[in-house]
């Protein structure tokens, strides 16, 4: 589970009053209310699924149940670089499995995952509409067409290159988190 930023828990405890106070508490608003904070934070933190169980007075379980049941939640925050790789049928029969492990070992996170340092994330897609280009994946909505396992190197070192500092910088002081999701 990642780590808070700093500044983060009050960030989703305030977002998730707001929103609380913009529905009526009534189980039906479950979906709704997930839905908005989503959108306000860019996913779900297991603290405002707490805080939202508690105020609709729905068993937390019941909160995390929907919200991996349901791929519209996303229940890590995005990275700085989001990629998406396509295993849609084309890409699919043309490599994107392979694509999608080589990412993974590179980054050292599995797909739907987000790195510790919040560099990088990573999720399979459906079909993205450009299959003569498969295999595709779209880093920070851009298209790659016709990835290989080197191409994938070479997205790494790009995405490497764009850091404030030093590998691994970006998780230190300024970024890293103090609080713990709970
Ligand atoms: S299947 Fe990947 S772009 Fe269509």
């Amino acid at each position: 589970m990642l780590q808070l930023k700093e500044g983060e828990k009050e960030e989703i405890l305030a977002c998730v009053k707001e929103v609380l106070g913009e529905n009526s508490k009534t189980h039906e608003n479950l979906i709704p209310v997930l839905q908005q904070v989503q959108k306000k934070l860019g996913y779900l933190p297991v603290l405002a699924m707490e805080k939202i169980a508690e105020g609709l007075d729905v068993p937390a379980a019941d909160v995390f149940g929907l919200a991996t049941f349901y791929n519209q939640f996303r229940l890590n925050p995005p990275g700085k670089h989001e990629v998406k790789v396509c295993l849609g049928t084309a890409c699919y029969m043309t490599g994107g499995d392979i694509t999608l492990e080589s990412f993974e070992r590179r980054m050292e996170i599995k797909e739907s995952e987000t790195s510790p340092d919040r560099h990088y994330s990573l999720e399979r897609v459906a079909c993205v509409g450009c299959c003569s280009l498969a295999p595709v994946v779209v880093v920070d909505d851009q298209v790659e067409g016709k990835v290989t396992p080197t191409r994938v190197d070479g997205i790494m070192l790009e995405l490497e290159a764009d850091r404030d500092g030093p590998a691994g910088e970006e998780s230190g002081p300024k970024e890293g988190g103090n609080s713990e999701q709970d």
